[in-house]
């Protein structure tokens, strides 16, 4: 291959790297502040069992593909798919790749801030002696504001920003490596804590005894969408980190981890979650609040509360960053290679666009609260949109393009690393690219629009 027109790209230099850097891609507020909340809207036990189902048809498989395209083509996702498919429109699902990187970096740096807030509110001890409605009030009190929560975005943005400009390997990499644990032993211990609450029951069994009369086309798609926001996938991000990894990882084995870490955690983040939901008499509906309304109270109920919800913040904040990062750098990988900018150009312009959007998402019930749509906010049509619209229809067109357009031979070698590792699963790889995952996501839409009833 020749590489002659590209800018030097980095790549992530230990088997470790990748892993860490594709999972703090996936693991971040889509786990802890995203997963708890869809889940408690769904209906619990039955969601879970078809997220899980999900992400193991589906994103696993996607990811794979991701993985594939990116380290093939050694591109940004417009870049790669025009490199492996010149001449054909499949660079239109690239395209529409780094639209939802605007709109998710935008509605998630929003998110990001309240953490932010919150972090600050737990250097205050502000959460100290507050009832579950004091802390709902306080909660949607900072979310009306009409500076603090734009302010906190423009600042997490701008971090977001600086690690990027830092570059691949000096920036991702390094950032990734030593925090991902240190959070991971944070839930833990907030997990402990929950489930020893008294009534921690009750909320156990609302995560894990699925009500299958709960499902509907809604949940089911609800359920698609947060899997795919989850693992990363459907607009290219893993196309971008893919196209960083070195020919000799095993791009299966790298998939399977990081959406086993990923799934890991967000299930962690449940048991934190729900069990305090019923020990406190918070209602599990409480939409885009509900873990900034949960935690304090568990905090408050530990010893050395105020350090651990220091920490937490803390982790949660970079959790966030290594996850925005991922965004950022398909943006500005599509900036610097097909528009041809230095990479600082690139990040500056890209940050800055996606600050105009993410003004309004974090306005969105502030002085932006009465641009609404069918009754959802800015931010609400932002998450809604981007989350169950556009990657489940990106992922479609991804595995549709390794199962029916990309030579069979190209994703064998690739997942092989030319035939010197076994891929025993290639065949039933190929099957699910082809025929399951397509038609698993086409149906899910056809359910939804009550194509089937319901
Ligand atoms: N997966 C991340 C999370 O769970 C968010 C994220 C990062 C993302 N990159 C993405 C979501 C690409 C969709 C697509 O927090």
């Amino acid at each position: 291959m020749d590489h002659k027109d590209l800018p030097p790209r980095g790549s992530f230099t230990s088997k470790f790297g990748v892993i860490a850097a594709a999972a703090g891609s996936a693991i971040g507020l889509g786990n802890i502040w995203r997963f708890p909340y869809v889940v408690g809207e769904n209906g619990g036990g039955a969601f879970l069992v078809v997220y899980l189902l999900f992400i193991i048809g589906i994103g696993i498989p996607v990811m794979m593909s991701e993985f594939v395209i990116g380290r093939r083509s050694l591109r940004n996702p417009y870049g790669a798919f025009k490199k492996l498919a010149p001449g054909k429109p499949w660079f239109l699902v690239g395209l529409m790749g780094v639209g939802a990187a605007f709109m998710i970096l935008a509605f998630y740096s929003a998110v990001a801030g309240w953490t932010l807030e919150y972090l600050f509110q737990s250097v205050t001890n502000a959460f100290e002696g507050k009832s579950s409605e004091e802390l709902t009030g306080m909660f949607d009190a900072f979310r009306e504001g009409s500076i603090r929560p734009i302010l906190w975005m423009l600042i997490f943005m701008a971090m977001t920003a600086w690690i990027i400009l830092a570059g691949v390997q000096k920036g991702i990499e390094k950032y990734t490596k030593v925090l991902m644990p240190l959070l991971l032993v944070l839930i833990i211990i907030l997990d402990i804590r929950a489930v020893t609450l008294p009534g921690a029951s009750e909320g156990l069994s609302f995560l894990f005894k699925p009500d299958f009369s709960k499902i509907t086309g809604k949940t089911v798609l609800e359920a698609l969408g947060q899997a795919f926001f989850s693992l990363s996938i459907g607009m290219g991000t893993l196309i971008t980190y893919g196209s960083y990894i070195r020919k000799k990882e095993n791009l299966a084995n790298t998939a399977l981890s990081v959406s086993l870490a990923d799934t890991f955690i967000a299930v962690l983040a449940g048991i934190a979650i729900f069990p305090a939901v019923f020990a406190f008499g918070i209602d599990p509906a409480s939409e885009e609040g509900l873990v900034f309304i949960t935690l304090p109270k568990i905090f408050q109920q530990m010893p050395g509360g105020y350090i651990f919800s220091l920490m937490f913040f803390i982790l949660l904040t970079v959790a966030a960053l290594t996850s925005t990062i991922s965004v950022l750098e398909v943006v500005v990988a599509y900036f610097i290679e097909e528009l041809k900018m230095s990479r600082k150009k690139a990040t500056i312009l890209a940050a800055a666009s996606i600050s105009v959007l993410g003004v309004f998402a974090a306005a969105s019930w502030g002085w932006a609260s009465n641009l609404t749509l069918f009754g959802s906010n800015i931010f609400q049509i932002m998450n809604f949109t981007s989350a169950n619209i556009l990657l489940p229809v990106g992922g479609f067109f991804i595995v549709i393009f390794i199962g029916w357009s990309l030579k069979a031979r190209i994703a064998g070698d690739e997942l092989t690393n030319s035939g010197s590792l076994r891929g025993r699963y290639l065949p039933a790889f190929m099957f699910i690219v082809k025929f399951i995952a397509p038609i698993a996501i086409a149906m899910v839409f056809l359910y939804k629009l009550r194509v089937f009833g319901n």
